[in-house]
């Protein structure tokens, strides 16, 4: 397919809404990004990119990162993570304590940050180095070495982050943390202060679109286990606005509050998309007007 007509159209849809916005500041360093930015990328099965706009340039990956965490303890334990965490929309803000303490400790899903914690709790357990395991699998399926944390980014969310202390402390009191709730936040701010680029990250995503095959043909999860990560990303991964996104996109998808979101197109690609600018539900505003003009021009959605 020739991109650039649409990656033109595209880059003209997203302006208006690049000027309006402002990005994450709750996290001090993530407000320092400038807004204007914008890029879109586009991996096929065979690893072949194409993109837009600043899709080469890192930003930070943020809850992004739990698509990753989640696959990868997935690839460990199989269906035994679904008696820890459901599978079902929050309906609420991704930070929700009031949700959490309803369902007595047990999170809506894997990506609102409750079920995120748990899910680095066990992957803590399974390799005793986390962020480190996550670093290390994202540099090899973007096929980029220099994919590292930004220690700024973790140092100001730690100072920061009130709220996920607070839900880390909430499940260590329903008994659903394995490790100290210190070293669980640890590993998860910094897993949420990884830099990539819409370019590594569109790479990254694509065992998901290989219904489970990592980059280099191994089998990283069941073509099962594949469909449930993208089933999850459906109903959770745009948070309490997963039905607007996939009443425009029709993409299981997964945002960050860094301004990135990644969609997936089972058996054909993956892509991109970073705006800094977010709306209320912590999704990308260019982002979503992004992808949601590409699933409509190319007819390319799960629907
Ligand atoms: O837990 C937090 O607050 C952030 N590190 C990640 C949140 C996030 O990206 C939510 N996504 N839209």
């Amino acid at each position: 397919m020739d991109y650039q007509h649409l990656f033109d159209e595209i880059n003209t849809a997203v302006r208006p809404v690049l000027a309006g916005g402002r990005a994450a500041d709750y996290i001090p360093a993530l407000a320092q990004v400038d807004p204007t930015r914008f890029g879109f990328a586009v991996a096929d099965l065979a690893a072949h990119t194409c993109g837009t706009g600043d899709w080469r340039i890192p930003f930070s990956i943020q809850s992004i990162s739990k698509v990753f965490t989640l696959a990868l303890v997935l690839a460990a334990d199989g269906d035994r993570l679904w008696t820890r965490i459901g599978k079902e929309p929050s309906g609420a803000p991704f930070n929700s304590l009031a949700q959490l303490e309803r369902a007595s400790g047990i999170p809506r899903n894997p990506f609102v940050n409750a079920g995120a914690l748990i899910v680095t709790d066990r992957l803590l357990t399974l390799t005793g180095d986390a962020r480190g395991a996550l670093r290390d699998f994202l540099r090899a399926e973007s096929g980029n070495p220099a994919v590292d944390f930004d220690p700024a980014v973790a140092g100001s969310e730690q100072r920061h982050g009130h709220r996920n202390a607070a839900l880390a402390h909430l499940l260590a009191d329903y008994r659903r943390l394995d490790n100290p709730v210190d070293d669980v936040l640890e590993h998860y701010f910094w897993q949420c202060s990884l830099t990539m680029s819409c370019h590594d990250l569109a790479l990254a995503t694509g065992f998901l679109a290989r219904h489970g095959l990592r980059a280099d043909d191994s089998r990283l999860l069941t073509r099962s286990e594949a469909k449930r990560v993208n089933a999850v990303m459906l109903v959770g991964g745009t948070y309490d606005s997963a039905g607007e996104f996939a009443h425009r996109v029709g993409l299981p998808a997964k945002s960050g509050v860094g301004g990135g979101i990644v969609a997936v197109i089972p058996g054909r690609c993956t892509l991109c998309t970073w705006g800094p600018a977010i709306d209320r539900h912590g999704n990308s505003l260019a982002g979503v007007t992004a992808l949601d003009l590409f699933t409509t021009r190319t007819g390319w959605s799960v629907f």
